[in-house]
């Protein structure tokens, strides 16, 4: 069971023109419950996965530019405009945690780097080498495999970093958590790989209301498994109206 249970907007939050109420389900407000320790936001690109994932990690005190609680390193964005406006229900209240975009995972290696230069035992838990010196996907999963071990993961995109065949290492590490009952994941994704994760709760974040939706109905999957099919096809007509 996941131990963050509700996710919702304070009612009366201002009704500005502004980001983030621009973003259509942020605009409305919502209450969203948690039924799965896996939840997946699914979404077009700028339908306000980021914008909501970082509230909630901002909510959590996590770093908004990805790390836990006790990571602090600089970046352009320090705080959630959104979180003050969001509501989180947990049972039971956990602290620990990790928020990674693959987008700032660069800062946060030279930010591990930075410590271990104090402290090099610190770098085993990061499998024993500086994360600059290992490949992008290496460095996820070594982070996965050494830093993860119990609390709340959001993750932004983590396939972003990750070939198919690491996708299915990823998942199972996330099986292997999930299972022990001391991990909860929220990830946002675009991949169609980790959209099938057994058992997890998918959130669509297109339209004005965040809805649930069967992984096989979303736009993803069904032109990932088309467009493998006869590719082609979709060259011709997509070269064809050039
Ligand atoms: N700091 C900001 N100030 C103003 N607008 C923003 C800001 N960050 C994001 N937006 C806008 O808010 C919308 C949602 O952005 P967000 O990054 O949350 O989308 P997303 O669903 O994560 O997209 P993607 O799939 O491309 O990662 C977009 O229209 C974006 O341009
Ligand atoms: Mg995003």
């Amino acid at each position: 069971m996941p131990f963050l249970k509700t996710i919702s907007t304070i009612p009366g939050q201002p009704a500005t023109n502004t980001y983030p109420y621009t973003i259509p389900f942020i605009g409305k407000g919502f209450q969203l419950d948690l039924h799965s320790d896996v939840t997946i936001f699914v979404g077009e690109n700028g339908s306000g996965k980021s914008t909501l994932l970082e509230a909630i990690a901002s909510k959590c005190e996590f770093h908004v530019a990805g790390g836990g609680r006790n990571q602090r390193y600089e970046h352009h964005q320090s705080e959630s405009p959104f979180a003050d406006s969001l509501r989180l229900s947990w049972f039971p209240k956990i602290t620990e945690g990790f928020f990674l975009r693959a987008e700032s995972f660069y800062n946060f290696a030279t930010y591990v780097d930075h410590i271990a230069s104090d402290d090099a035992i610190m770098l085993d838990a990061y499998g024993g080498k500086s994360l600059h010196h290992q490949s992008h996907g290496e460095s996820f999963l070594s982070l996965f495999t050494n830093r993860f071990k119990k609390g709340l993961f959001i993750l932004d995109e983590p396939e972003a970093a990750l070939s198919p065949q690491r996708q299915l290492v990823f998942m199972r590490i996330m099986h292997q958590l999930t299972q022990s009952g001391r991990a909860q994941f929220i990830i946002a994704t675009h991949s169609p790989m980790l959209l099938c994760y057994p058992g997890a709760e998918v959130i669509s974040t297109d339209g004005d209301t965040l809805s649930v939706v069967d992984y096989r109905d979303t736009e993803h999957i069904r032109l990932a498994r088309d467009f493998l099919a006869k590719p082609e096809q979709y060259f011709r007509q997509l070269f064809a109206e050039e």
